[in-house]
């Protein structure tokens, strides 16, 4: 078995403002990632961003960012995978990670509060195509779910954000709990923090990653380094300076 590293939270638009993407700090991140080691990043962008269809077909459909097409619709940049996604704020205000491929996602109702953790699972299934969900820094102030119970069920993962490491035994204790893995994500809307908190998975072959071995993987656990605090703090100066 292969340990593969992947950034299971990145974001590649500043803000939900952001109406275009700019393929110059797509790049950063993407030289970043590759520099720091990670197999695969996955652009769990805000569904409701203004600029989400735009950056989505951008990368996947019309192929603006030069990285090279693989034959699941998702791409590669100098053998880093980049998988489509999508965060999603449900009813309840707790945040989701929604992993599937392109058409799912740009099927999906993109006004905030729209799905329900059980209707957005309900929904995919209907769909008939792989997904998987994982849920986004639960205990940052005002995303914790309703239900965690019912979320355990039906999530695949918890994960142990980049920006909130000072909880970690909570994130890893309710994972425990609920019996399910972690992930690690950067939840990076720049270069710098991309890569601060990471997710294992293990396949059988050493070729590059697939969707489909992220999207079925199990036991998933995540890692992060000593640095990854300061990378995170970094990150929050360097964008408040840009969206000022
Ligand atoms: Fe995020």
């Amino acid at each position: 078995m292969t340990e593969k590293k992947i950034d299971t939270h990145v974001h590649l638009l500043l803000s939900k403002k952001q109406t275009m993407p700019n393929w110059s700090d797509v790049k950063n991140i993407m030289d970043v990632a590759l520099i720091g080691g990670l197999d695969a990043v996955c652009i769990t962008e805000h569904i409701e961003a203004a600029g989400y269809e735009a950056l989505m077909n951008g990368l996947f459909v019309h192929h603006l960012f030069d990285a090279a097409s693989s034959v699941d619709g998702t791409l590669s940049y100098n053998g880093v995978a980049i998988f489509p996604g999508a965060e999603l704020e449900l009813a309840d205000k707790s945040n989701l990670g929604v992993h599937t491929d392109l058409p799912t996602l740009l099927s999906l109702n993109r006004t905030p509060g729209a799905y329900t953790i059980d209707s957005i699972y309900e929904t995919l299934k209907a769909q008939g195509t792989p997904f998987k969900l994982v849920a986004h820094h639960v205990f940052w102030p005002g995303k914790t779910p309703a239900d965690m119970q019912l979320l355990g069920e039906l999530v695949d993962a918890i994960e142990v954000p980049a920006k909130d490491l000072i909880n970690i035994e909570k994130y890893t204790k309710l994972a425990r709990d609920l019996n399910l893995g972690t992930t690690g994500g950067s939840d990076a809307h720049t270069f710098i923090q991309v890569g601060a908190c990471q997710t294992i998975i293990r396949v059988k072959e050493a070729r590059e990653l697939k969707q489909g071995d992220w999207i079925s993987s199990e036991a998933t656990c995540h890692t992060y380094c000593e640095q990854s605090n300061r990378l995170v703090a970094m990150a929050k100066i360097h964008r408040q300076s840009l969206v000022a």
